[in-house]
Formats: C-alpha cells, sequence, structure tokens
C-alpha cells in the first residue's frame, strides 16, 4: 500500500487524528465520499489519500475542478463529446469520468457544478453509466466518486441550488475537515514539518523555532488554513539567517489581531503587544542597529521609558518565552511527531 497519508500528511489534534479514522474506514468501502472544509483544510489531500489506500490505488486518479471550467464546457469535460457535438468539437473526445476507469476521480468544487448536469452526474454515480456528448451510445465506467467543497451544499439543497438526490448519493460518507482555527494543536507539527521541507528545499541549516513564534503562529486565525501557514513558513525560511526560524511576524500580526477579538485593542495594547513582540524579536535587545529601538524607530531612551510606562519587562508572565525553542530534526523522534499516523500507516 502507498504511503501517501503518513508522507504527506501531519497533525496530532483529536479531530485530524478522527478524520485519519474516518479516512481508515471509509478507502476501502468503495462508496462515494464527500469532503467539506474551508479552503486550504486538506481536501484534495484527503481525496489522494482515500484513493491511495483503496483497492483501486493502481488505477488512475483524475481531477475535475467544477470551478475551474467555465460551465459551458463541463459537460464535454465531464463526459466526453463526440465530433461536430457543438461548434468547435473538432475531433472526439474522452470525459474525465472515463478517464477515470477503474480509478477515482476527484470531483473538486463539486457546489459549482450547474444544476443541469447533475441528473446525468447522478446517474453516472448511480449506474455507472452515460452518454458523451453528440452520442446515443451508452458508456459503461468503474469509477469511484469522492468530492469536495468549501461550500454549505446542505444549505444549498434547502435553497434549491444543489439537487438533494445527488447531494444525498455524495454524502453517503461525508468527512468534515476542521479549520486549522479548530484544531491548532496541529500547528507546531505542522510548522516543523514545512520548515524542514522548506529549508532542505533552500538549502538552510534550521534547527529550531523560538516558543513565542510558535504562539504566535497559534494565534493567528489562519483563514486560509494549512496553505496560507505553508505559504507563510515558506516566506519566513526565505527571511531566516541564522539557525533559529525568524518569520516575518508583523504581517501575521496585522491580520491576527484585529479580526480574531471580539473586542478591538486599545492603542496602548496595541503599542504593548508591538513593542514586546518587537523585542521578542531582537531577543530582548533594545540598543544598537539591529536593537528593537532601531526597528521601532525611537532613540533608545523614549523606547525604555514608554516599556517602564506599559509595564513591560523581561521578567513579566510570558516574557521569558522567547529563550524556548522548539527543536527541529535530530532531536525530533519519529513517533513523537506522528503519532496520529499509526492508524494511517496500518492502511
Ligand atoms: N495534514 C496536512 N499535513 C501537511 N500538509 C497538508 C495537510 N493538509 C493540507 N496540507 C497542505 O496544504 C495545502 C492545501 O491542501 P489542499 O490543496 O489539499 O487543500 P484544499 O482543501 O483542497 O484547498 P482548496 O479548497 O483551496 O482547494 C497543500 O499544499 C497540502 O499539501
Ligand atoms: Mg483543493
Amino acid at each position: 500500500m502507498p504511503k501517501l497519508v503518513e508522507r504527506e500528511m501531519f497533525g496530532e489534534s483529536a479531530q485530524f487524528k478522527s478524520v485519519l479514522e474516518h479516512v481508515n474506514l471509509v478507502a476501502p468501502a468503495d462508496c462515494a465520499v464527500l469532503i467539506q472544509g474551508e479552503t486550504g483544510t486538506g481536501k484534495e489531500l484527503i481525496a489522494r489519500a482515500i484513493h491511495a489506500h483503496s483497492a483501486r490505488s493502481n488505477g488512475p486518479f483524475v481531477t475535475l475542478n467544477c470551478a475551474a471550467i467555465p460551465s459551458g464546457l463541463l459537460e464535454s469535460e465531464l463526459f466526453g463529446h463526440e465530433r461536430g457535438a457543438f461548434t468547435g468539437a473538432f475531433s472526439p473526445r474522452i470525459g474525465r469520468l472515463q478517464s477515470a476507469h477503474k480509478g477515482t476521480l476527484f470531483l473538486d468544487e463539486i457546489g459549482e457544478l450547474p444544476l443541469e448536469l447533475q441528473p446525468k452526474l447522478l446517474r453516472a454515480v448511480q449506474e455507472q453509466e452515460f452518454e458523451k456528448l453528440g452520442s446515443s451510445q451508452t458508456i459503461r465506467v468503474d469509477v469511484r466518486i469522492v468530492a469536495a467543497t468549501n461550500q454549505d451544499l446542505e444549505q444549498m439543497v434547502s435553497e434549491r441550488r444543489f439537487r438533494a438526490d445527488l447531494y444525498y448519493r455524495l454524502s453517503v460518507f461525508p468527512i468534515l475537515l476542521p479549520p486549522l482555527r479548530d484544531r491548532i494543536e496541529d500547528i507546531p507539527v505542522l510548522v516543523r514539518h514545512f520548515v524542514q521541507q522548506f529549508a532542505r528545499r533552500m538549502n538552510k541549516t534550521i534547527d529550531g523555532v523560538p516558543q513565542h513564534v510558535i504562539d504566535a503562529l497559534c494565534r493567528h486565525d489562519w483563514p486560509g488554513n494549512i496553505r496560507e501557514l505553508q505559504n507563510f513558513i515558506e516566506r519566513a525560511v526565505l527571511f531566516t539567517e541564522g539557525r533559529l526560524l525568524s518569520p516575518p511576524l508583523p504581517e501575521l500580526r496585522r491580520s491576527v489581531v484585529a479580526p480574531s477579538r471580539q473586542t478591538p485593542l486599545t492603542l496602548s495594547e496595541m503599542e504593548r503587544v508591538h513593542i514586546r513582540e518587537t523585542l521578542e524579536e531582537t531577543s530582548w535587545v533594545i540598543g544598537g542597529r539591529a536593537g528593537a529601538a532601531a526597528r521601532l524607530g525611537l532613540p533608545r531612551t523614549t523606547l525604555i521609558a514608554r516599556m517602564q510606562r506599559l509595564g513591560i519587562s523581561r521578567d513579566t508572565p510570558g516574557s521569558r518565552v522567547p529563550r524556548l525553542v522548539m527543536p527541529l530534526a535530530g532531536q525530533m523522534r519519529r513517533e513523537d511527531s506522528r503519532p496520529a499516523l499509526a492508524h494511517a500507516a496500518g492502511m
């Protein structure tokens, strides 16, 4: 069995482990699967894992993103067409459904599938047969459908924007991928994985991530989920010159502080947070060219006075944190880092 899940998917939260258990259960069952989750939560990765751990793993894994193709062309993409089926159809074409014969068809952004195509897809899912555009010959296939969406399909059904029969058929086995902000226990292990991945690619040696960085990453609400985290870490690795990851945290702060709080920060709270984080970034060095005062554009004495006024000192709670570091390779043991994958590995 390919160990795709084990190699590529990381997470330690109970929610993530439960998703893997579901994958474990559903992969060999050969039924349709509907994967729901916000953008960047790993829907495609899960779809690939389901295929890789199914009896179809030697067959093709074919993807069709319903949002990426103009709706007028979707029918032909999905089912194929005969020559002359429509203007511009100069040669016959095999659709993705047929290409996925003996394998899995991953229908991404299924919520974008036009209503008028839905009965034809339902028949293909249910009866495993369909006709190409411009043809009356019925084609039989053996395809497993895995669909994904970041829309609320149930809601769409109630608004008659998605057919109930297709929805029920596809959601025989639903998998819900929670947003990253609801499983922050996954963040450290994902950070570790991405730092190692990008450091290797960029030929850098990074052996730790300061605890205050981990804390800041755990506080961010990641609207773009794992993809956003991955992109952020890529930039962070690029920025890092030493052996400890030094990400552009201010970028994050801009989007974190405001939306994730119910009550907005006051100006002096903002000031306190900003000064404290700058100090953490400079390891509490205040003066000098690379010190916090220079970074904040203040004379050293003004910064010290302001720290006193705001009650910021290295001994205040939380201020010792930057000296802690999450080690990366070397001290990381396999079983420490990926206990959740033990289930998956056995699939
Ligand atoms: N558990 C995980 N461990 C490691 N990497 C992950 C994990 N989940 C997702 N990723 C990575 O995050 C990125 C986004 O994942 P994926 O493309 O599967 O998300 P998606 O839900 O399909 O996103 P979208 O809705 O935008 O299409 C990919 O680069 C993927 O490799
Ligand atoms: Mg996707």
